[in-house]
């Protein structure tokens, strides 16, 4: 069979080394893909938003199956084009990536269906959002409703923080569209971790729990990022709070989307975080997450292509996970997530056995790898445990380690080693 992965991140060349080890497939493309794919797939030189000329190549190419990587094409109906056309697609309609669109959307969706979230307000009027914020006090969570890259949430500690988010957003369009309403919520204290899953209709595959890390710096200092490294499953979660999120969440949520006549098909992430009082919604995505991917396929022992099939016929995949954890590190450019330079030489990586390197941000120039882009590549690596999966990744990080162009963060799941495996000194 032929496949066509659209996008050009990590997330995407994550979904291309997963399909390369599947006996079902013939011909990969990647549509645009990057440098690290050109490896292994044929790339495409075309926009995730042409969808005519995705469409045509589909067709002309005997793409059995088309995936798509992010959010943006999904948001504006891809998968809606490729339906009209008659061609087999993996991703949720543009009415049902409403729930990772409108974060407005997804509050009513939750409050509905009484689905664990913080308790929140919606807003397009400053006054009333800024007269709301000063009943509530801070801590509060101030959220532009659209997709805004990542920069649309201002977890504000004074009322004067959360005060002047509300007039950036709606008077002064400080994300045009996206920030025409805001939601105003509670803020929520607790470990955060993800949880993708499988989704057709009312049926639901969870994978296993994932956390991301999205500051810059160690420490969780500095501005907010993309994803600066990430590790599944999470050990430090407990059981009960898995099956809670899978049966209290997820299915929850799948079930109604459905009767809110937006049925999701494709991969939902809830993004959680672990309160007192158990998993609560901090919000969804309508596909991948990234770095999360990264870090749970390589876990994943089914063949990609055979569970995406299987879950589009409605068919259980039987999704069954390699022991053991698995971790990745992003090497970011030097400035990343401000200003930064590109086409800086890489050196050379090598990784040990059960290691991979996910392109994100490279070019192939002159016969070798170049950063593109601020999140450059993914290191990763599969251990017994999380320390020996960083202990793995960290040896080949080696290389970048006395590099001015380039950075990372030392400390990816170091907090967690300690609180998950409290044998670990006894022996
Ligand atoms: N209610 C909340 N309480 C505490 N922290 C929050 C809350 N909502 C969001 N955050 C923090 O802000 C981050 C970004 O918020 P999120 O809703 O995931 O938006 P996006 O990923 O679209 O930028 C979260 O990962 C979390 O760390
Ligand atoms: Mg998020």
């Amino acid at each position: 069979m032929n496949v066509l992965v659209v996008g050009r991140g990590g997330r995407e060349h994550s979904l291309v080394q997963k399909f390369v080890e599947s006996d079902q497939v013939d011909r990969i493309f990647a549509a645009p893909g990057n440098a690290g794919m050109s490896q292994m797939a044929e790339c495409i030189d075309t926009s995730e938003q042409d969808f005519d000329g995705l469409v045509a190549f589909a067709r002309e190419n005997n793409v059995e199956l088309t995936v798509v990587g992010p959010e943006n094409p999904l948001l504006d109906g891809l998968v809606d084009a490729f339906q009209e056309a008659d061609l087999p697609v993996f991703g949720p309609t543009k009415a049902a990536a409403l729930i990772e669109g409108s974060k407005h959307f997804a509050k009513q969706l939750m409050q509905e269906y009484e689905i664990p979230t913080a308790g929140y307000e919606a807003f397009s009027d400053v006054e009333a959002a800024q007269a709301y914020i000063k009943e509530k006090g801070a801590p509060i969570v101030v959220k532009a409703d659209g997709l805004a890259a990542g920069k649309g949430v201002v977890v504000a500690e004074t009322v004067d923080e959360a005060l002047s988010a509300a007039e950036d957003m709606l008077r002064n369009g400080q994300f045009g569209d996206a920030s025409r309403e805001i939601v105003v919520e509670e803020f929520l204290a607790g470990d955060e971790f993800s949880l993708m899953a499988f989704v057709n209709g009312t049926n639901v595959y969870p994978m296993i729990p994932a956390k991301d890390h999205k500051r810059a710096y160690d420490g969780d200092q500095g501005p907010n990022t993309g994803g600066m490294g990430a590790f599944a499953p999470v050990q430090e979660l407990n059981n009960w709070s898995y099956a809670f999120a899978v049966e209290e969440i997820l299915k929850p949520v799948a079930a109604a989307m459905v009767k809110e006549g937006r049925p999701f098909t494709g991969i939902l992430y809830a993004g959680l975080i672990e309160t007192s009082v158990g998993p609560k919604v901090i919000e969804f995505n309508a596909r991948f997450g990234d770095p999360e991917t990264q870090v749970v396929l390589p876990l994943l022992e089914n063949d990609l292509l055979q569970v995406m099939i299987d879950v589009l016929d409605g068919k259980n995949p039987d999704l069954t996970w390699s022991e053991g954890v698995c971790a990745g590190v992003v090497v970011a450019s030097e400035g990343y997530p401000g200003a930064y330079e590109k086409r800086r030489p890489l050196p050379e990586v090598e990784v040990a056995e059960g290691g991979f390197v996910v392109h994100a941000g490279t070019a192939w120039e002159d016969g070798k790898y170049v950063s593109s882009g601020g999140r450059v590549l993914l290191i990763g690596n599969k251990g017994e445990d999380l320390a020996q999966a960083l202990d793995r990744t960290y040896q080949s990080l080696r290389p970048f380690e006395n590099q001015s162009d380039f950075f990372y963060r030392r400390d990816i799941g170091r907090s967690s080693v300690s609180s998950a495996a409290p044998h670990a000194d006894v022996e």
